[in-house]
C-alpha cells in the first residue's frame, strides 16, 4: 500500500485558456497509506478523471503524481501495481468464479498454494464459497460485479484499489451489504482504498475521509461530521444532507444581523461577527435538523409561513417560506421536526430558532471561521 500524493490538473483540451476547459483544476492532495477516500460529487465533476489520472489509465495535462514519493507520473497502471474496479462487470466469462478470481494472482506467478488460500479468504469475504466451480457466464449482472470486486481484492501487494461506483449495477439490498463488507475489508486489511461515488450515503458510511467534488474541484475533504457539521463552501452544505442545509441571506446592519427584515444578535466568536460586519451581507445555513420550533418571543426565533408538514416516518419534515423584506420571492426553509410539527398546517405562522451553535455564515459561498 502506499501513500499517493498529488499535484495536478487536467484538460481534455489541448489549450486550455479558461477554467472551463479543464475537467480537474489545479489540485494538491495525499491519500494516505491505509487511508479510505471517498470522491463524491454529482456527475461530470471529474471523478473518473482523477481516478484515472491515478490508475494510469490517464496521463494528467499537467503536474505529477507520486506513490511513496516516487515519481510515476509516466508509468502504466501495470507499473503502477493499481488494481481497479469499474461500473460493470469485467471478467472472464468462460472461465469458473475460482478462475476469474485467481486470475490477478496467477498472472504474477504467485505460488498455487498461496492462490488457493486467497482465492478461498476473499471468495468467504464476498460469499462466493458455493460458487468458485461455477461457469461466470451464467451469473447474473450482481454476481458477476462481486467477482470483479473480488478480482480487485485478491491482491494483497497492490498500492491501491480504486472503485468507480461499483456498486451501479447491484440491488439495493446487496449493495448496502457489500459496502459494509468493503468497510470490513478496509479495517482488517489497511489497503488505501479509493471510492467514486455520487451517493452521499455510499460515500458517507464507506470513507474515513470524504473528497467532495464539484466541477473539476475538490471543495472539501473531511469526515461525515465534518461535512455535516461545518460545510465550507455552499455547495456542500446543499449536496451532503436530506434535504440538504438551508441558507438565507442576511445583512450586518446596526451591529445586528438583519435576516427577512428582523434583527438578531446571536452569540458569535468575534472574528466571526468581525468578518460578518467587514462583509456586509452574507448567507445564514442552518441545517434541517437544527431548526427547532420556539415560542413568538424567544429572541432568535423566525417567522415563517408553513406551506407544507409531512410525516416521513421518524420525523416530519416542515417546509416553509420567510419573507425576505426586499420584495423578492420568499426563500424556502426545510426543518426535521419532532411530532410537535403535526400540529401546523399550511398557511400558519411558525416561530423557528435559526441562530444556535450549528449555524454556519458563508461570505462569497465560503464558509466564515
Ligand atoms: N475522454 C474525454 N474526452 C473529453 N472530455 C471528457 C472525457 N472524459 C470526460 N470528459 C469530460 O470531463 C468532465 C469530467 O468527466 P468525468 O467523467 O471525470 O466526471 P465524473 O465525475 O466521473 O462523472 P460521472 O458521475 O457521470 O461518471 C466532464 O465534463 C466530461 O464531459
Ligand atoms: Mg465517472
Amino acid at each position: 500500500m502506499a501513500r499517493i500524493d498529488l499535484d495536478l490538473a487536467h484538460s481534455y483540451v489541448a489549450h486550455p485558456q479558461k477554467d472551463e476547459d479543464y475537467a480537474l483544476l489545479p489540485l494538491n492532495f495525499t491519500f494516505e497509506d491505509g487511508g479510505a477516500y471517498a470522491l463524491l460529487g454529482p456527475s461530470g465533476c471529474g471523478k473518473t478523471t482523477l481516478l484515472n489520472c491515478i490508475s494510469g489509465l490517464l496521463r494528467p495535462s499537467q503536474g505529477t503524481i507520486r506513490f511513496d514519493g516516487a515519481d510515476v507520473t509516466e508509468a502504466s497502471p501495470q507499473a503502477r501495481n493499481i488494481a481497479q474496479v469499474f461500473q460493470f462487470p469485467v471478467i472472464y466469462d468462460t472461465m469458473t468464479v475460482g478462475e476469474n478470481l485467481a486470475f490477478p494472482l496467477r498472472n504474477r506467478g504467485v505460488p498455487a498454494d498461496k492462490v488457493r488460500e486467497r482465492v478461498g479468504r476473499v471468495a468467504e469475504m464476498l460469499d462466493l464459497s458455493s460458487s468458485l466451480d461455477r461457469r461466470a457466464s451464467g451469473l447474473a449482472a450482481d454476481a458477476k460485479q462481486k467477482i470483479s470486486l473480488g478480482r480487485g481484492l485478491v491482491r494483497q501487494d497492490v498500492s491501491a484499489i480504486l472503485f468507480d461506483e461499483p456498486l451501479t449495477v447491484i440491488d439495493p439490498h446487496l449493495k448496502w451489504q457489500l459496502r459494509r463488507k468493503l468497510k470490513e475489508i478496509h479495517q482488517e486489511f489497511r489497503l488505501t482504498l479509493i471510492y467514486v461515488t455520487h451517493d452521499q450515503t455510499e460515500a458517507l458510511t464507506f470513507a474515513e475521509q470524504v473528497v467532495v467534488m464539484s466541477r473539476g474541484k475538490a471543495v472539501q475533504v473531511g469526515s461525515a461530521d465534518a461535512l455535516f457539521e461545518r460545510p465550507a463552501h455552499t455547495f456542500v452544505g446543499h449536496f451532503i444532507g436530506s434535504p440538504g442545509m438551508n441558507f438565507l441571506p442576511g445583512q450586518w446592519r446596526d451591529g445586528a444581523i438583519e435576516v427577512a427584515g428582523r434583527r438578531y444578535m446571536p452569540e458569535l466568536p468575534p472574528q466571526t461577527l468581525a468578518a460578518l460586519q467587514t462583509a456586509g451581507s452574507f448567507k445564514i445555513g442552518v441545517r434541517p435538523e437544527y431548526l427547532q420550533l420556539a415560542l413568538a418571543d424567544h429572541p432568535q426565533a423566525m417567522p415563517v409561513r408553513v406551506e407544507r408538514a409531512q410525516d416521513i416516518g421518524t420525523y416530519w419534515l416542515v417546509t416553509a417560506t420567510v419573507a425576505n423584506g426586499t420584495g423578492e420571492a420568499p426563500a424556502t426553509i426545510r426543518a426535521r421536526l419532532g411530532t410537535e410539527a403535526a400540529a401546523l398546517r399550511p398557511g400558519d405562522t411558525a416561530w423557528l430558532t435559526a441562530f444556535n451553535r450549528h449555524t454556519c455564515f458563508y461570505i462569497n459561498e465560503e464558509l466564515v471561521p
